[in-house]
This record gives C-alpha cells, structure tokens and sequence, in this order.
C-alpha cells in the first residue's frame, strides 16, 4: 500500500483576545473542524510577546539584534505555517494591543537577514476570525480588516477574507447562526 508523503498544511491560529476560550477563540475553534485531515492547527497566545517590546531601531547604527528567545520561536512558528488565522476580537475599532505588538515585531524580523522574512512570507495566506458586540454600529469590524488585507498585501501573501461573529459574553458567538455556517466553510473554501 502507497502511503501519501504529502507534508501537512500548517494553519497558525494567533490568539489576541484579552481573555481565553472568548468568542472569537470559539469561533475558530468552530471554524477548524471543519480543515481536512492533512492540517496541522497550531494555536498561539499573542500575549506571550508582552515581555518582548517592539523599539523602532531602523535608523539607528547597531539596527535590530537577534529577536529574544519568546519572539525567536514566534518567528520561527509563523515562517512554518502556510496560513496564519488572526484570532482577535474588535477593540476600540481595531485590533487587540498583543495583535499589533505581534505586527510589529514583523518590522524587526523583516530586518534579520538569517530570517528571510519577507522571501518566507510571500505567498502564505492570511485572515482574520473577529467577534465584537455592537448592537447598532456599521462596519466596527472594517478597521482590522484593512489593517490585515493591506499588511497582505505589503508582504505579498495571499488574503482569504474576515469571517465575523457576534456577541459580548463569552460564548455569546455560539448563538449567532449565520457566523457558525460562514465558520464552517471558511477555512476551507478557495483563496483567490
Ligand atoms: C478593550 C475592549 C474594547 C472593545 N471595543 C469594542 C468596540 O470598539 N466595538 C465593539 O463592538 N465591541 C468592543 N468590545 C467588545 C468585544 O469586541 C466583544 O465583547 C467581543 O465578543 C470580545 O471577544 P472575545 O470574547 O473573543 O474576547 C471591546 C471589548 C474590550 C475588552
């Protein structure tokens, strides 16, 4: 008998809600059972990067050193996976402060030569499961969409899309119908 050797495709989920198993961390979970069996879903907490903060040393003479270890084995998992999922909720408009800090430190790597960053990202997919609470305002959610598309495609990878859900209490999300349908195709459908 033939045995595949295809190698798996590695999906990163990148945790940045200010809380575990919130609604948009049970939205992906949601959304990941439906990846075929040759996936392997790594999940990340992004708040792990908090004792690493991000300075713009760009312009200065000694530029970036080596990224520190918590940030050095960030990069390494990130540059394995062939999609990375943000998995964050909508803050003030926007995406969590451990999402942005993450973005950041994208800055630093893309300045280690060793790492080959840019050449390594070209052509993974990115996209973003969110959740918010607005009841009555329009497109809460379109500010971190923006953000992600156009840092798509600032690395030249490919951008799969939003998938929303809505609700405040945890668990909240697991009431919103048209979310889990979308949730159930979205990691699966085609990436244009
Ligand atoms: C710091 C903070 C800021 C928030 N800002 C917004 C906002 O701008 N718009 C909104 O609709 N909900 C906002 N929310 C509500 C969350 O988006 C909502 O509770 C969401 O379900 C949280 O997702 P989580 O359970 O995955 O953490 C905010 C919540 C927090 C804690």
């Amino acid at each position: 008998m033939s045995q595949s050797t295809e190698s798996p495709r590695r999906v990163l989920f990148l945790l940045s809600s200010g809380r575990a198993q919130g609604n948009a961390e049970q939205l992906a979970r949601h959304a990941a059972k439906s990846l075929p069996a040759n996936t392997q879903a790594d999940w990340v907490r992004l708040d792990s990067l908090q004792g690493e903060p991000f300075l713009d040393l760009r312009h200065t003479p000694a530029g970036y050193s080596a990224p520190g270890p918590i940030a050095s084995a960030l990069a390494e998992h990130t540059l394995a996976a062939d999609e990375l999922v943000f998995v964050a909720p909508v803050y003030w408009y926007s995406l969590p402060a451990s999402a942005k800090l993450y973005l950041d430190h994208w800055s630093w790597w893309m300045r280690r030569p060793e790492l080959r960053f840019r050449e390594r990202m070209a052509g993974k997919v990115l996209s973003l499961i969110t959740a918010h609470s607005s009841e009555d305002e329009e497109g809460v959610e379109q500010p971190s969409i923006l953000t992600l598309k156009l840092s798509a495609d600032y690395l030249d990878m490919r951008w799969r899309g939003a998938l929303v859900g809505h609700g405040n209490h945890p668990g909240d999300v697991m009431k919103d119908a048209p979310a889990l349908a979308a949730a159930e195709r979205f990691l699966v459908q085609p990436v244009r």
